[in-house]
This record gives structure tokens, C-alpha cells and sequence, in this order.
């Protein structure tokens, strides 16, 4: 039965009438609609060109913007605004506000996920650490006592025997530092920051970007202390590069909070607003960093991470029953987007084997939950601002999404214009490999 629906789908991509095709055809009725273009200005905008930035390298987020994409649109747009303000409403681990602080601009951030947001946090307010303190508490870091690892969680599997005893002894010993100032707070959540970091390159697993196990990997049963090693050093060491070159940088105002954007009320008003939302079909942004999570006291169940994904921009592996109760509800349509959902709807029925039924309305709810998100942002915007998403389109059910096109029409129902829309890369579609994607920029304003 499961062998002859897997060979169904099979069939059914290289059945693809897509096949051989691109977004660049699939497009053009939308871009005659919105009566713009898009034009190349490819650059690098993941996160790879971070690992060995300062700061950025502290943890490794694959799904994060490089720090190089963000200082071109400070550097691009920075100047029409006597200094301006950043927000970034999916902020990650920080990239944007870290490099809008580097720049000496004040930033915002919303980030949904716990350990992201503290990430952020750590990356944006450890500046006036004194590294030599730093050092001096990692040195004396007891290492005689065992922390217990996330007990709903396979860490055995994760992890072999020693590797796990080790990663328990450096757990034990930052558990084991009590602060009792505000700079040793800051060092033991350096120190925590640092640990999460060290744990997938310590596990038998890897992301690419999804968390899966690799057999063919080694690890050393030291590793976890050599990577600890390596890291908490590097943070020393960048720490003292901010004092010594971003000194004026140190007490500008970067904050990132833990709560959802699709309800977060902003309080101020924003000049550059620069983020990447999650992207349909795309990744599941709590069970890829669910052992860092764990082992950090940010869920302790199943249970818990469920419900944060819950509240997130939908991915395509939601719950079935996050779906259904949506379904009860009043939702964002627009005429492309009823003719794209009619379209997958149809499509899915002729295949007769599709990996979720349910995919309209997951489309659905991700322009539903974006929407939300637009909206609160528009009005967060000074007159003037300049809203920067960069986001990749999808192709689903043989049926193309221009998710940039989208949120840009988006935009201007929230009274906005549509300045630019920038082909960053190509990518190609993860279900009919020769179908082209793309990865835009798209600058909107108001
Ligand atoms: C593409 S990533 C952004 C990465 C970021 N630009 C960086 O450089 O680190 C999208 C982020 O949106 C977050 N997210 C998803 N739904 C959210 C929501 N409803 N509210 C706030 N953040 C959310 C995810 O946890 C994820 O970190």
C-alpha cells in the first residue's frame, strides 16, 4: 500500500507538466497585473557568509540572512533617513539587529522562538562583557558534575556515550555558575549560547537544513570540549574586537522580544523594516532546534514545541489539527489566490496521492497568517519607509505560487508601493527538480 502510493508520487512528478519550466513564464500575467518587473541584482543573502563573522559565528542558522546582504541596504538606504530605525519582525537569531547595531542603529526585533530570540539577545547585548571575565569564568567552570539530559528526547540516539557524558559535564558546569552580577548573567548565558551551539556538530546528526541522522559521521568523545573550547574563545575574542571598534555602538538600544508577529502590537514607528519570512513549504522552525531548545529549558515535551509551532507562520508539516480549526475561520483571499488554491485543490484530486490533502488550506493559512503580519508592519512604518522582504516562491501540486508577488499585492491593499522586486538567486523546486525558482527582494514603501 505505502510502496504503491510512494510510486504514485513518483510517477506523478515525472508526469509533471511542469517539468522543464520556470517562474520566470509562470509569472507573467501577476507582474502585467501589478504593471511591474523583476530585475537581477543577484547577491548572497544566506546565512553561510556568516560563519566567520563577528558575532554571527557564535551560532550557526542556516535558515539566517548574511550580514553582508543587510549592510547593502544600510548602505543603500541608510542615508534618506536621519538615523533610522530597524525593525525586523522574524528576527532569527538577530543577523539584522546585530548588523543595524554595528551601523549605530537603533533595531527591534520579534522572534517566536525561544531560543532564537535568546540567541538574538545574547548577540546583541554582550558587548560590555569584559572577555578576560568571560575567560576566567568558563577556566573555573566546575566540570565534576552532570547535568541531565531532555529526558523526552532520544539523546542516546543523538549522541554516543561519551559525547553525551561530556556534553552533561559542560552542561553540569554552566548549571553550576550562580551570577551575582549583572555581567556574570550575561557570561553564563554566553556560555549557554555557546553550548547550544556545540550540540548538532557533536550528535550524529546533521542539517541540511532539515535535522537527519548521517551515518557516515564520526565524533570524537572530546568533542564537545573542544568545541566548547573553540567557540567560547571565539566569543572572547570578537567581544574584544566590538569594545575596540564599535565602541559608539555599545550602549545604542537593540531589543529583541519573544512573541508572535502576526498579533504584536508595535509601539514605535520604523524606517527600514529589512526581514525574510518563513517560506511556504519551507522549514519547520522548532523541531530543526529542538534539542538545542531541550537542552536549554526552553520545552520540556513534545508537547510544548508543538504548541510554538502552532503559533508560528505555517509550515508544510503543521498539524492536522491546527488545519482543520483554521478551516472554521474567516481568511485573507484575493482573486490570484482563489484561482491557486482552486488550482492545487484540483490538481491533488487528479494525482490521487499527495503528501497533504490538506495543502490548500495550509496555502491558505500562510497568507492568512502573512497578511496579519503585513498589516501590523505597514502601520508600523514612518511615511517614507521602506518595508525589504526577501522571500522565495513555491511550486506545489504542479501549481506555481509567486509567493513575492503576493505579499507585494499584499503590501499595496495595506497602502503601500511596490519600489523594486530583485531577482536574488535561482533555486530549483524540491518536488520537480528541473522547475526553476527564484529568491526575490522585494522593496516596498510607503
Ligand atoms: C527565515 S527565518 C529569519 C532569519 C533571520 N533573518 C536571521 O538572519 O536570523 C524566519 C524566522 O521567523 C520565525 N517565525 C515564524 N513564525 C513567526 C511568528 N508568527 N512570529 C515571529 N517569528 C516567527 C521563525 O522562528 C524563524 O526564525
Amino acid at each position: 500500500m505505502i510502496n504503491s502510493v510512494i510510486d504514485r508520487r513518483k510517477e506523478n512528478v515525472l508526469r509533471s507538466p511542469k517539468r522543464g519550466g520556470s517562474c520566470r513564464d509562470d509569472s507573467i500575467q501577476y507582474l502585467q497585473e501589478l504593471g511591474v518587473q523583476i530585475t537581477e541584482k543577484r547577491q548572497a543573502i544566506q546565512f553561510t557568509n556568516n560563519v566567520n563573522e563577528c558575532v554571527h559565528r557564535w551560532a550557526p542558522y542556516v535558515q539566517g540572512f548574511s550580514a553582508s546582504f543587510v549592510q547593502s541596504v544600510f548602505k543603500r538606504y541608510g542615508q534618506e533617513y536621519s538615523a533610522p530605525i530597524i525593525l525586523d519582525p522574524f528576527a532569527g537569531c538577530g543577523t539584522v539587529p546585530v548588523q543595524a547595531k554595528i551601523a549605530g542603529y537603533k533595531s527591534f526585533g520579534v522572534e517566536l522562538n525561544p531560543l532564537l530570540q535568546y540567541i538574538a539577545d545574547v548577540k546583541l547585548n554582550s558587548w560590555s562583557v569584559r572577555p578576560s571575565h568571560l575567560l576566567k569564568v568558563y577556566h573555573d567552570l566546575r566540570t565534576d558534575v552532570l547535568a541531565i539530559e531532555p529526558r523526552f528526547l532520544k539523546s542516546e540516539r543523538h549522541f554516543t556515550p561519551k559525547v553525551l557524558t561530556n556534553l552533561k559535564r559542560i552542561k553540569g558546569g554552566i548549571d553550576s555558575f550562580h551570577p551575582k552580577t549583572e555581567e556574570q548573567t550575561r557570561i553564563k548565558k554566553l556560555l549557554n549560547v555557546a553550548f547550544a551551539s556545540i550540540l548538532i556538530d557533536s550528535s550524529k546528526l546533521k542539517r541540511t537544513p532539515c535535522l537527519g541522522y548521517w551515518k557516515a559521521k564520526t565524533v570524537d568523545d572530546n568533542a564537545p570540549f573542544v568545541l566548547f573550547d573553540k567557540r567560547v574563545l571565539e566569543m572572547a575574542e570578537d567581544i574584544n574586537i566590538l569594545q575596540s571598534k564599535y565602541n559608539d555602538s555599545l550602549s545604542v538600544r537593540s531589543e529583541v522580544v519573544c512573541a508572535n508577529s502576526t498579533t504584536y502590537e508595535y509601539r514605535d514607528k520604523y524606517d527600514l523594516v529589512i526581514t525574510s519570512p518563513p517560506y511556504m513549504n519551507g522549514l519547520d522552525y522548532v523541531m530543526n532546534y529542538k534539542i538545542e531548545m531541550a537542552w536549554l529549558g526552553f520545552i520540556t515535551s513534545h508537547r510544548e514545541a508543538k504548541a510554538i509551532k502552532d503559533d508560528m507562520v505555517v509550515c508544510d508539516n503543521v498539524s492536522k489539527g491546527l488545519i482543520k480549526e483554521f478551516c472554521k475561520l474567516h481568511y485573507y483571499n484575493n482573486t490570484w489566490l482563489d484561482e491557486i488554491i482552486a488550482t492545487i485543490s484540483r490538481n491533488i484530486r487528479a494525482r490521487q496521492a499527495y503528501r497533504r490533502e490538506d495543502m490548500p488550506l495550509i496555502v491558505s493559512k500562510y497568507f492568512d497568517d502573512m497578511n496579519k503580519v503585513i498589516e501590523k508592519v505597514s502601520k508600523a512604518l514612518t511615511t517614507g519607509g521602506r518595508f525589504i522582504l526577501v522571500v522565495g516562491d513555491s511550486l506545489i501540486a504542479d501549481t506555481y505560487v509567486p509567493t513575492d508577488l503576493i505579499l507585494a499585492k499584499m503590501g499595496t491593499e495595506h497602502g503601500l508601493d511596490i519600489e523594486n522586486i530583485e531577482l536574488a538567486r535561482n533555486r530549483r523546486s524540491g518536488q520537480v527538480r528541473d522547475y526553476l525558482l527564484r529568491e526575490t527582494v522585494v522593496t516596498l514603501r510607503k
